[in-house]
């Protein structure tokens, strides 16, 4: 053999024990795990146990992250601090679940995080969750259970970090369709602001005016939230400004106040209902008219994988609202809609619905609906595939 085939069976080798040896090593503390398992003297009964045999050597014994120089690998920039509760509270046990079950991967996730699924069972798995919640000290976290799925119309009482694109598009009636682009980001423990500035297009006479609508600015604050109930309630201040072109049907042409109270509830079997009720109170009422609305979505989550995988919620919305003027009627809509997770770390998600009048029909039309939303808390747009 000359020497460039020799170079090249060579490198070729090392190639090949890299890529063999590497997920061996990664897998090494399964296999010390599944082995241990097996032998009578080490104690995988309770979830300190646990961590401290399979967990610690990555994740340190307060479950910072051990330094990389012991570790041995660079640290994803998702890498978790467990101690950081409002990194940690967000996320759902199953979340947790399907990572060590499955390892990192399984919700896009590095590779690093091995797959606990053979060397643990699921009654370990969730004792080890428990283990680890204790990790977070500071009370008074809302729980991402209680972050349900969010509906077309009706707002959660969740505080969260979410840009949602959303749209509506008017199937029959008059032509025009409008898009919000929301931004809600949360800070200190309860609380989340939010910006909701609409573009909108409509057809007046057969011409199409097209621009911004009323921009909404609003804090919302969590009242209350138990995991044990599956219960949440908070309470939301806005000031939707007349940045709308009013003469175009674009705006109110009026400051508005708004302010509502959003009550949600969790049931064991992951059916929710989700309520919001509220009141806008413009500024010039001669223009634009007190209202009041109340909106319900009730649904039901399924995930594929017993429990771990993509995640379907079927949901209804009864949405009403009524101008509080005399002789006003009360509007009502029904608007069925399917939410789905498409990123596999599901901090992607799309809804898309159909509103259909059924009272005072006359004047308002069936709209289709749809959004896109990103947790962006939970990775970049291009990470978690
Ligand atoms: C070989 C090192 C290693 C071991 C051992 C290990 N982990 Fe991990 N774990 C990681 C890394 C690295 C990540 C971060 C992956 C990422 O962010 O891309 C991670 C992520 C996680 C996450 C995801 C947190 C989130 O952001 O959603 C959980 C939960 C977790 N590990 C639990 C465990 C448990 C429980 C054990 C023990 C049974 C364990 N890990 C053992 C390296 C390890």
């Amino acid at each position: 053999m000359d020497l460039s085939a020799r170079l090249f069976v060579v490198r070729t080798c090392i190639r090949l024990s890299i890529r063999h040896i590497l997920p061996l090593l990664l897998s090494a503390p399964v296999l010390l795990l599944a082995q241990a398992g097996n032998q009578s003297n080490l104690q995988l009964d309770t979830g300190e146990h646990i961590f401290k045999s399979a967990c610690i050597a990555c994740h340190g014994p307060y479950g910072k992250g051990t330094p990389k120089t012991i570790a041995g690998f660079e640290p994803p920039d998702s890498f978790p601090d467990f101690t950081r509760c409002d990194q940690t509270t967000p996320e759902p046990n199953v979340a947790w679940q399907d990572v060590i079950t499955h390892g990192g991967p399984s919700r896009g996730f590095s590779q690093i995080m091995p797959a606990f699924g053979d060397a643990l069972n699921p009654e370990q798995i969730s004792k080890v969750i428990k283990y680890m919640r204790g990790f977070c000290r500071e009370r008074g976290w809302a729980r991402g259970e209680l972050n349900l799925p969010r509906a077309l119309v009706t707002e959660k009482a969740y505080p969260e970090d979410e840009v949602v694109i959303s749209s509506a598009g008017n199937a029959r009636g008059v032509a025009g369709f409008s898009n919000d682009v929301i931004h809600e980001q949360r800070f200190g423990v309860k609380n989340q602001i939010e910006i909701d500035v609409p573009v909108n297009f409509m057809n007046q006479n057969h011409v199409w005016h097209g621009g911004v609508g009323d921009t909404t600015l609003g804090i919302k604050r969590e009242m209350f939230s138990s995991l044990r109930s599956g219960s949440i309630l908070s309470l939301q201040g806005s000031v939707i400004v007349p940045t709308g072109n009013r003469t175009h049907g674009l705006g109110t042409g009026t400051t508005t106040f708004e302010t509502f109270a959003a009550f949600d509830q969790l049931f064991p079997t992951n059916t929710f209902v989700q309520f919001q009720m509220g009141a806008d109170l413009p500024r010039h009422t001669d223009i634009s008219p007190q209202a009041l609305f109340w909106r319900t979505a009730v649904g039901q989550s399924f995930a594929a994988d017993h429990g771990l995988g993509r995640l379907w919620s079927p949901m209804v919305e009864f949405l009403a609202d009524r101008d509080l003027t005399t002789g006003a009627k009360t509007n009502w809509d029904v608007l069925p809609q399917m939410q789905v997770t498409i990123s596999r770390r599901q901090h992607v998600k799309a809804d898309l619905g159909v509103r259909t009048p059924v009272s005072n029909t006359a004047a308002r039309p069936v709209q289709l609906m749809f959004y896109i939303l990103w947790d962006w808390q939970d990775g970049k747009l291009t990470e978690g595939w």
